[in-house]
């Protein structure tokens, strides 16, 4: 059952490059640049009349979320907030039905995403459901599913649910962007060529498996853990914390690359791995601006003696003088990087797990689908 995997996790992680395209099929045109949702009670219409989307969502799906405001912000040019479902539906949001509101969920079951989905629809707001399992709660309760095709994901620890709903994140903005007209469908279609190509780097990314084997031998007694990046790296850097402390039980953090001199700097010692992502898509200019700043913040933590992982882009020649380790991925649109970035650090957080001696599928006191409040 764990095809050949010692576990689910690792076949999960493996399973990803499947995930992605089995995602992305038959909802992408090469040929016309159009992007084609599954059925549902949202119509296009509703789609160009939307003033603000609210995204909410649980842990991992939750990051997800926060890289999904970058691409609907940059590409549909909407309005989003992000909200923990359990926050969301205490604090009397502002939500009407002028407004989309996205529930992203694995399960489909998790009770403060389902509590979270009713009061945005008692609210007048039509729902959107980013999900994994075909008839589960929150799909049966939304306006429209798009269903991730990760298949059935066993681990406790989400890993290829996560990276499919990037990818199907990544196509609702492409839908959204082309009937608001904020895209051409040339313009769609190159983003289009580049989900295509995704699967085929993935599998490249996952040769990175031994040298993540490597970077876990030497970093697996640490106690503490810093993942730090800018703009829609940033949840990848909270995503990366997350996997680590939730199956190693190493305390990890996820901070803003930019807010570690506001007080996070006074941690850095030899003691503290930093991860850093440090990606750039060398043909925006906005994405390289946060990758110059980033590697100002990676030289303030050499400057204190910290030990830097960096996530870079092939082809970076300057790197490797700034940090201890660098691990390199393949160069993507910066919208479609975290699909990427998060591969490495599941591989890290499952290597480290392992040699702690840990149980990976079933990581104590935690549930694969959290029914409860
Ligand atoms: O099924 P859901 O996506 O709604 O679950 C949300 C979280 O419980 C889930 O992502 C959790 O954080 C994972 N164990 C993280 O690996």
């Amino acid at each position: 059952e764990k095809g050949g995997f010692k576990h689910f996790m690792l076949k999960e992680i493996y399973e990803q490059p499947r995930a992605v395209r089995d995602t992305t099929l038959g909802r992408i045109s090469l040929d016309t640049g159009k992007i084609f949702l599954d059925e549902m009670q949202i119509t296009a219409d509703d789609f160009r009349r939307f003033e603000q989307v609210y995204i909410t969502a649980c842990g991992t799906s939750w990051h997800a979320g926060l890289a999904a405001k970058f691409m609907l912000e940059r590409l549909a040019k909407i309005r989003v907030e992000v909200d923990y479902a359990s926050e969301y539906r205490y604090r009397d949001p502002l939500v009407g039905p002028n407004d989309l509101t996205i529930l992203i969920t694995q399960s489909g079951e998790t009770a403060d995403t389902i509590a979270a989905q009713r009061e945005s629809k008692a609210k007048g707001s039509k729902t959107l459901a980013v999900c994994n399992v075909v008839g589960s709660m929150i799909a049966r309760e939304a306006a429209g599913t798009v269903y991730t095709h990760a298949g059935p994901e066993i681990g406790v620890a989400s890993t290829k649910a996560f990276t499919a709903q990037l990818t199907a994140l990544f196509l609702i903005t492409l839908h959204m962007a082309e009937v608001r007209g904020k895209i051409s469908y040339d313009d769609a279609r190159k983003y289009m060529e580049e989900l295509a190509q995704l699967p085929g780097k993935l599998e490249h990314v996952l040769k990175l498996d031994a040298e993540t084997e490597e970077l876990a031998k030497k970093y697996h007694r640490a106690s503490d853990f810093l993942f730090l990046g800018r703009g829609i790296h940033y949840p990848i850097a909270l995503e990366g914390a997350l996997k680590l402390k939730e199956i190693s039980y190493i305390h990890a953090e996820g901070y803003p690359a930019g807010e570690m001199k506001h007080g996070p700097n006074a941690l850095i010692d030899e003691n503290l791995p930093v991860v850093i992502i440090a990606t750039q898509d060398t043909r925006d200019a906005n994405s390289v601006l946060k990758y110059e700043k980033t590697i100002s913040n990676l030289q303030e933590v050499k400057a204190r003696s910290g030990t830097v992982i960096a996530v870079a882009t092939e082809g970076d020649p300057h790197i490797a003088d700034h940090a201890d380790h660098v691990v390199f991925l393949p160069e993507v649109p910066e919208l479609l990087s975290p699909i990427l970035e998060i591969v490495p650090l599941q591989l890290l957080a499952y290597h480290i797990a392992v040699r702690r001696g840990c149980d990976v599928d079933q990581p104590r006191n935690l549930a694969k689908s959290v029914t409860v409040e």
